[in-house]
C-alpha cells in the first residue's frame, strides 16, 4: 500500500499542466488533494473532479501564494475542511522570454514572484506547523537555474533561488520535515513555444525526447514517498544537464 494513502496533500500551482499531473498522480495512490489555483478556476474544477473520480477528498482553492494574507486563508481552510496538510508540492511558476537587451523591472518582479515568493510565503505559513507534526514539500526548481539560458535570466535566478532556499528549508526543518527540489528538463513548453526552439531543447538532451507529465508527477510521487531522502535537487531532465 502506498505511503500516500489518506495524506492530505497541498498542490500549489495544481490547476493544470504539471500540477495537474502531480495531483492526479497522488489521488491515485489514496492522497487527499487541496488544489491551489491562482487564475486558472475552470482548469482547477476540472483536476479537482478528476481527482475526486480516485475516491479521494479534493478541494480547489484559490489563492495568490505570493500573498500573505492570501496564503493564510487559504492554509487555514485547507486544515479546516482536510484536517491537516502532511505534503506540499510546490508547483506554481511563471517563465516568459526576457532577452537580457530588453529584460525590464516588471520582467525581474514577475519571475521572483512567480517562481520564489510563491515558495518563501507558503514555507513561512505552512512549515511551522508541518515541523511539529512531520511531513515532507517538494519544490520546482529548473535545469536553467543551474545552467542559465541567456534568454531567461530572470527566470533562471529565480529558480537557482528556489533551490537554495529548498536546501536551507531541508536544514532547518530536519529531522520532521524532509525537503526535497525536482528540476524538470523539457517537458511541457509553453503554448505558442517556437518548433525550432522546442527541438533544439530536445535535441540537448541525452535521451533526444520531451520528458513527459507523467515522468515529472511519479518522480515527486518517488520523492514523496522516499523517507530517507531530504535535501536533494533530482534532475528529471532526460540528461540535459549534462550538456
Ligand atoms: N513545463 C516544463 O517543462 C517545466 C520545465 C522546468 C520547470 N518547470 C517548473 O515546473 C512547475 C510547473 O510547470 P508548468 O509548466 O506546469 O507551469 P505553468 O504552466 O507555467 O503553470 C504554473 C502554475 O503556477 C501557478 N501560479 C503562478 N503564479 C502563481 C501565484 N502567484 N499563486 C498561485 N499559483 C500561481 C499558475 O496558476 P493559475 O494558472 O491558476 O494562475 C499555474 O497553474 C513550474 O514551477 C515550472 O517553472 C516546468
Amino acid at each position: 500500500m502506498s505511503s500516500l494513502r489518506d495524506k492530505v496533500v497541498l498542490v500549489t500551482g495544481g490547476a493544470h499542466r504539471l500540477g495537474r499531473a502531480v495531483a492526479l498522480e497522488l489521488a491515485a495512490r489514496g492522497a487527499h488533494l487541496a488544489i491551489n489555483y491562482h487564475r486558472s478556476a475552470a482548469e482547477a474544477l476540472d483536476t479537482a473532479r478528476d481527482v475526486a473520480g480516485f475516491g479521494v477528498a479534493a478541494l480547489p482553492i484559490q489563492a495568490d501564494a505570493a500573498d500573505p494574507s492570501q496564503v493564510d486563508a487559504m492554509v487555514e481552510r485547507v486544515e479546516r475542511d482536510l484536517g491537516r496538510i502532511d505534503h506540499w508540492i510546490a508547483a506554481a511558476g511563471v517563465f516568459r522570454r526576457t532577452p537580457v537587451a530588453s529584460v525590464t523591472a516588471d520582467d525581474w518582479r514577475d519571475m521572483t514572484r512567480g517562481n520564489y515568493e510563491t515558495l518563501r510565503v507558503c514555507a513561512e505559513r505552512i512549515a511551522p506547523t508541518m515541523v511539529r507534526r512531520g511531513g515532507s514539500i517538494v519544490a520546482f526548481g529548473d535545469v536553467g537555474g543551474i545552467r542559465p539560458w541567456a534568454d531567461y535570466i530572470p527566470y533562471c535566478v529565480a529558480k537557482a533561488r528556489v533551490m537554495a532556499y529548498a536546501a536551507e528549508l531541508a536544514a532547518r526543518l530536519a529531522p520532521s520535515v524532509r525537503v526535497n527540489c525536482i528540476l524538470p528538463g523539457p517537458v511541457l513548453f509553453p503554448p505558442g513555444y517556437p518548433a525550432p526552439a522546442r527541438q533544439r531543447e530536445i535535441d540537448r538532451t541525452l535521451l533526444g525526447r520531451a520528458g513527459s507529465a507523467g515522468a515529472i508527477a511519479r518522480s515527486v510521487a518517488f520523492l514523496v514517498e522516499s523517507e530517507y531522502i531530504t535535501g536533494v535537487r533530482l534532475p528529471v531532465d532526460g540528461g540535459r544537464l549534462l550538456r
